[in-house]
């Protein structure tokens, strides 16, 4: 619920976000969309749901998908792909970003490094390959919103120790993720 000194709202969130995907700009309108739900992160956390699962799928049609996303304490979500827009809003916690290239041979290459603290939002084209993970003090939580209808479109999963590329489905992610400690955490990095 929506209080005069907490403006967030996440069905009017939802709404707004359903109404930029129909724009001809809709990719900077979700980043700025964002960036102003996010900016005082604090509402966000006093307001939104108790939501049970790690991940819940807010809203989907063919133009947007719109997900909560909490991440556990080291949490590590292997590399994967999009195939469209993604823009990630965190408002608790961080997520520590690896981006990858994919190299001649198909497999990837790790290319930078960033951490998407909360109040921060990060923007990955279409064609980007990142890896995630949880701080090892809190869990991450944050609104992530794709361009597209994420459920049904083709992508993939990287295993980066093995070079090896694979289908994106529950079975490979499952073999993939991993929760325990970091031996070496992402460093931080300024975002736009
Ligand atoms: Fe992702």
């Amino acid at each position: 619920m929506r209080t005069p000194s907490n403006p967030f709202n996440i069905d009017q969130l939802i709404d707004e976000l359903k109404s930029a995907a129909l724009s001809a700009d809709a990719k900077a309108q979700v980043k700025s969309i964002l960036k102003r739900a996010v900016q005082a992160p604090q509402w966000v956390a006093a307001t939104i749901p108790d939501y049970a699962d790690d991940d819940v799928i807010l809203f989907e049609n063919d133009l947007i998908s719109i997900w909560h996303c909490r991440f556990p304490i080291n949490l590590s979500v292997p590399a994967h792909d999009h195939q469209m827009v993604a823009t990630i809003a965190v408002y608790q916690g961080a997520e520590q970003n690896v981006l990858w290239t994919r190299g001649d041979s198909g497999a990837i290459e790790e290319k930078t490094e960033l951490t998407v603290n909360a109040g921060d939002v990060l923007q990955l084209g279409p064609n980007a390959i990142h890896s995630v993970r949880s701080t090892d003090d809190m869990d991450s939580c944050a609104i992530h919103v794709y361009l597209g209808r994420l459920t049904t479109v083709e992508r993939s999963l990287f295993d980066a120790k093995n070079g090896v590329v694979l289908h994106f489905d529950d079975d490979n992610y499952q073999r993939l993720v991993s929760t325990g400690p970091a031996s070496a955490k992402p460093h931080d990095s300024q975002l736009e």
